[in-house]
């Protein structure tokens, strides 16, 4: 793999379908080889859009408009960064030979659907997951949650973020659940996936790259596990790593080489897993930097988003843990466009502390406008740390 020079004939393009906050880390350390980098987002000044050298507003999940933009700009490669995209054309351009997508436009294409990713990981794979059913009517629905048992957990088929995602423990709660997750999925498919609850102990990240060694092959190297605390389907607090049994850290990294090693291609990928005592399930999996791993941007050599391009453009990858960290969302808190944060200088006082402030144009309440980081002696004493400095952060109308 050569690397051009950006702006100039021999640059390597790169396109990031998803601008956010995870998006815009992306492109720095892309910008950081030379890449030239082009991110795309729905809405204009994304955090990614900040950093890249050329940017562009599209819906992403308009077909024609995305092939018109490849067609345009003429990547090497394409980055998706989040799920709602036409997927479908991105197998159209992968097969022309316009771009390379990452990993794959398959697995680009299974994972923005639960449906897809969940029969390849049980069905295909054989992997264990949570008693499941699709249901396309509350019919069907209420037969799946009387065939698993209560509770349940119902989700749209496409949404992420814990969007249209309900806990049901009773019958009469169906009701409720299926217009939930008809207004809260991405793309109202009138479809959800129904599933049994868990008991897990905790659940992890094992962030896993795909990158080429010397020879020019394969490999598949795993991260520290991340552990983490999702509140409504969405992630506040992260840490690294995160204690496990010799035998559950085992399965956990058989689990996700066996998911990745399907899904194929360059690059690194999320694969959340549920823990309890030596028993690990697959949950899901993003192709892409997980926003958990915004943790590793405090406690490892190279963090989630330099691992991701370092792997697409072919370059090795050293995924050591470098010192135990955590991570804290700082949310929006106010309602309003270019908000300000107050606080910053005190909640930095502690040594070992960071944030990111992400730079979105708009906030809301339960908006992610920042991320909080710490690295202490244990995990324990940096979650602490890191809740200090997001809470002492504070967002307030300009
Ligand atoms: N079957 C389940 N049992 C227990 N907890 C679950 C289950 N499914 C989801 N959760 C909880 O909800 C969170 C979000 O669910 P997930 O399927 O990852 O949705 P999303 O795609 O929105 O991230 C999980 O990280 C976990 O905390
Ligand atoms: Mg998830």
């Amino acid at each position: 793999m050569r690397l051009g020079t950006p702006l100039s004939p021999s640059a390597t393009r790169v396109m990031l379908l998803g601008a956010g906050e995870l998006g815009k880390e992306v492109v720095i350390a892309l910008q950081r080889l030379g890449v030239e980098v082009i991110a795309v987002d729905r809405y204009a000044n994304a955090p990614g859009h900040q950093v890249a050298h050329r940017s562009h507003v599209i819906q992403m999940s308009d077909a024609q408009a995305l092939r018109a933009l490849v067609e345009a700009e003429q990547p090497h490669v394409i980055v998706p960064e989040i799920e709602a995209i036409a997927t479908e054309e991105l197998l159209a351009i992968e097969a022309a030979g316009l771009a390379t997508v990452i990993p794959t436009a398959r697995a680009a294409n299974l994972t923005m659907n639960r449906e897809g990713i969940r029969r390849l990981a049980a069905e295909t794979l054989g992997l264990p997951t949570s008693p499941y059913v699709f249901a396309s009517s509350l019919a069907e629905m209420t037969a799946a949650a009387e065939h698993i048992g209560l509770p349940v957990i119902v989700k749209p088929v496409m949404s992420s973020s814990g969007k249209g995602q309900s806990r049901v423990d009773t019958l009469t709660g169906l009701a409720a659940a299926w217009q939930d997750a008809a207004a809260g999925g991405r793309i109202d498919k009138g479809r959800v996936i129904v599933e049994g609850v868990i008991d897990f102990d905790y659940e992890i990240t094992l962030l896993t790259v795909r990158a080429k060694n010397a020879a020019g092959s394969i490999d598949t190297h795993f991260c520290a596990p991340i552990g983490h605390v999702q509140v409504r389907g969405d992630y506040v607090e992260s840490w690294q790593p995160q204690a496990m049994s010799d035998t559950a850290l085992t399965r956990a990294q058989d689990i996700a080489a066996a998911v990745t090693g399907n899904l194929g291609g360059l690059g690194l990928f999320g694969v959340e897993l549920f823990v309890k005592g030596d028993s690990v399930w697959f949950s899901e999996v993003s192709p892409r930097p997980h926003d958990t791993g915004m943790v590793t941007m405090a406690t490892q050599r190279q963090n989630e988003f330099e691992l991701h391009a370092r792997a697409i453009l072919g370059l090795p990858v050293d995924v050591s843990l470098r010192e135990p960290g955590a991570s804290a969302v700082i949310y929006g808190a106010v309602d309003a466009s270019g908000i300000v944060f107050e606080g910053v200088a005190a909640a930095l006082q502690t040594p070992g502390t960071d944030l990111r402030l992400f730079g979105k144009p708009v906030s809301f309440e339960r908006r992610r406008m920042g991320v909080a980081l710490a690295t202490a002696a244990t995990t324990d004493d940096a979650r602490t740390l890191a809740k200090s400095v997001a809470s002492t952060v504070k967002p307030v109308t300009p």
